[in-house]
């Protein structure tokens, strides 16, 4: 159970230089305001009988404060972005700099490469030193400019590498990873007694970071995702017992395929990770899938990467450079279950395979994941700058705040099969509560 102790956020000293910043302090005078610090977010707004009332638990709201802790003339920063891709990195980090070098007059911002192995002084990529011309642009590029790779380093070495460069604020963009790192970096930075603000913006297509209502570029890849359903709908329609399959990313939550499946509404059959369904039996895919057949002559069917691993429990387990379990191949074991079973009908059938993969991911933002990753930039930035550490900005009821890194990397968000989106899916598809 949360407790009020554990939504706190670290500082690295008390916050008392003036912000230069020229934000009013007085609600309600039409001038733009500074959040005061005891300005907060209710961790749980709805009222349910099942759960205790938890008033006393909030976030801090994050935002621009009068006081900061750092002199902005005597302070570096500099922004490291790790792990896969995500729409907006680019956006992102175009904002931090620009907050750091226009707003509070910060000079010194680097650009480390190629994720947290640029960390490592051994490795051949020395940090960039950013400049406003360097990243006027790259917002409207996907991908990140400074490089990213996944896997650890060796924290007492990054530190160093970040006391050589003069850095006193480090922001870490990227998924739960990447945040684990950045906790494990900050208390590295702790016990050598470095004061190192370590900020974290939370970043993944799959949208699995708990206290962050929606990571940036989620919607984005879920738009991206909602084009390819509809080839796979236009496939699918024009062909006699025509079926398609499409995989979409998302490890351990099914969010983009959710919300995909429910965006087209030409989905007939959405399968999660978080929701198992069996093939087989009476009300299984299989047989729901021959009905659906018989009635609509053509099925559409949406599937997360991490969906019906329990199918493939014998594959051998494998796990990529940031320690996640790599998933076994659920697509192509569903598209030939189908393909024999429609085999079997004797009738003239079609099944259309489209894995878009990467391509979802490795686009720049659109309009919403913009406004985001301009907000969580600039909010990773004020943040910062009044001393704050070992925290992600998290979202929490549309609203920016501060999250503890430690708390956000304690568990991981999934889709729960009692929420309003996987209803939502329901309602669209028209599938069963249960497939099996
Ligand atoms: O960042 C999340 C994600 O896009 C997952 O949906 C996917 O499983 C994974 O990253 C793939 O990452 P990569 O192949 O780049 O290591």
């Amino acid at each position: 159970m949360l407790t009020p102790e554990m939504t706190k956020i670290d500082s690295l000293g008390p916050a008392e230089q003036p912000s230069p910043l020229k934000l009013s302090t007085t609600f309600g005078d039409g001038v733009v305001n500074f959040i005061p610090p005891c300005s907060a977010m209710p961790f749980r707004v709805e009222r349910r009988p099942d759960q205790e009332p938890a008033e006393d638990v909030v976030f801090e709201k994050a935002g621009p404060r009068e006081k900061i802790y750092f002199d902005p003339a005597r302070t570096s920063a500099a922004i490291v972005t790790c792990g896969g891709l995500c729409p907006g990195l680019n956006n992102v980090i175009r904002s931090i700099f620009y907050e750091l070098h226009h707003h509070y007059g910060v000079e010194n911002v680097w650009g480390i490469r190629q994720g947290y192995a640029g960390l490592d002084a051994d490795n051949p990529w020395p940090p960039m030193r950013l400049t406003p011309e360097m990243v006027q642009d790259i917002h409207r590029e996907g991908g990140t400019v400074l490089g990213t790779s996944r896997g650890p380093v060796d924290f007492a070495k990054a530190v160093d590498l970040l006391r050589e460069l003069g850095v006193n604020i480090l922001f870490t963009l990227g998924g739960d990873g990447t945040q684990k790192g950045a906790h494990q970096l900050h208390q590295e930075a702790c016990r050598q007694g470095y004061p190192l603000a370590v900020v974290g913006v939370p970043k993944t297509i799959d949208n699995d970071i708990a206290y962050v209502w929606r990571t940036f570029g989620f919607w984005t890849a879920v738009e991206k995702a909602q084009e390819v359903i509809a080839c796979a709908h236009a496939e699918a329609s024009s062909a006699p017992y025509g079926v398609a399959v499409v995989k979409l990313m998302g490890r351990h939550a099914g969010f983009i395929a959710a919300a995909a499946a429910v965006a087209s509404q030409d989905v007939n059959y959405c399968l999660v990770p978080e929701v198992p369904f069996a093939l087989r039996g009476e009300r299984g895919l299989l047989s729901l899938l021959r009905e659906r057949l018989a009635e609509r002559d053509h099925a559409v069917i949406v599937v997360a990467e991490g969906a019906g691993q329990e199918h493939l429990a014998e594959e051998p387990e494998q796990h990529d450079a940031s320690g996640n379990l790599l998933n076994a191949d659920i697509g192509p074991w569903l598209v030939g279950h189908i393909k024999r079973d429609l085999k079997e009908t004797g009738k003239l059938f079609t099944v259309k395979y489209i894995d878009p993969s990467y391509i979802i991911r490795s686009v720049p933002a659109d309009a919403e994941d913009a406004l985001l990753c301009d907000a969580m930039g600039r909010s990773a930035v004020h943040a910062a700058m009044a001393g704050k550490t070992g925290m992600l900005i998290g979202y929490w009821y549309n609203v920016l705040i501060h999250v503890p890194i430690e708390l956000a990397v304690s568990e991981r968000k999934t889709m729960s099969p009692e929420s309003e989106l996987w209803r939502s899916v329901l309602a669209s598809t028209g599938q069963p509560i249960r497939i099996g």
